[in-house]
């Protein structure tokens, strides 16, 4: 994949570490994109994905940043930025439910769970637009999920409505930069079994959640990379503002 200029695209994946995230980075891989792959506990992941897909160390750069401030958003772009030289694609990917009930949640609950999803999304994608904008051309993808559907599971109010604002942020971002060749897009996701449903759900509520699903079964990781792909893809230069539900039909 290459931008106007004839050179590679650049992109930075976040939460490239994460389940999903991982996923994203191995379909962006075989379009020969140079990338930036943010972390936060686990660079080690990162550093085994990037053996298994051959990206060495002139091709991929790997960031690690608790994400949970507007410094530290800032921080990622801009030294992703510096590394790559440019930054053309940017997929948003990461972030924890902070499975609660409504008794235990508390005011610093809801303010980690808005800071991670939808203020920390939203401040990346803003600090990404300005040299997108200034070059004519951006992708953002952002993951969200239909907890806001359903308003979220018993533990997972906060997550739901973070979610929702995020998606109604982006919406907003979308429009008000349509006419600079950036494109801003999400894909919700349903059900899909990674580390953050495992510890969050017992296996007879995995089961409950998985039999409500339409099509029967869990996504796969994969299910989800795939929206990010074509969404960052040329096919999509007429989609923005826009939000791709990849649910089994839930
Ligand atoms: N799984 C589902 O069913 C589902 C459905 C809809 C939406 N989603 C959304 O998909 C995204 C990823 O979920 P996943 O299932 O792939 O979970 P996962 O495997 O647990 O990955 C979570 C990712 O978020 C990163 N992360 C966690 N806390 C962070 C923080 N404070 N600052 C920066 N990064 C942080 C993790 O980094 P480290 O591992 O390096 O610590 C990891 O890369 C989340 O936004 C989630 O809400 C998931």
């Amino acid at each position: 994949m290459e931008n106007e200029h004839g050179r590679q695209r650049s992109c930075l994946v976040v939460g490239a570490s994460g389940a999903i995230g991982s996923a994203v980075v191995r379909r962006l891989a075989r379009k020969e994109t140079t990338m930036g792959l943010h972390c936060f506990k686990n660079p080690g992941s990162v550093a085994s994905l990037c053996r298994d897909l051959g990206i060495d160390a002139n091709r991929g750069h790997i960031f690690q940043a608790d994400l949970g401030s507007e410094k530290a958003c800032s921080g990622l772009v801009a030294e992703c930025r510096q590394a790559l030289g440019s930054l053309d694609l940017l997929a948003i990917c990461h972030g924890d439910v902070g499975w609660k009930g409504w008794r235990d949640l508390e005011w610093a609950d809801w303010e980690t769970i808005f800071r991670q999803h939808c203020l920390a999304a939203y401040t990346l994608a803003t600090h990404a637009l300005p040299s997108m904008i200034a070059a004519g051309f951006g992708r953002i993808v952002y993951l969200s999920s239909i907890a806001p559907k359903y308003a979220g599971s018993s533990r997972s109010i906060h997550y739901a409505a973070a979610k929702g604002a995020l998606e109604i942020a982006m919406r907003g971002l979308a429009r008000e930069v349509a006419r600079t060749g950036v494109r801003i897009n999400g894909v919700r996701a349903g059900f899909v079994m990674t580390p953050q449903q495992r510890t969050g759900r017992t296996e007879e509520e995995q089961e409950e959640r998985i039999a409500k699903i339409p099509l029967g079964r869990a996504g796969k990781t994969n299910e989800i990379a795939a929206a990010f792909e074509y969404l960052m893809s040329d096919d999509a230069d007429f989609i923005t503002g826009e939000i791709i539900t990849v649910a089994g039909g839930d």
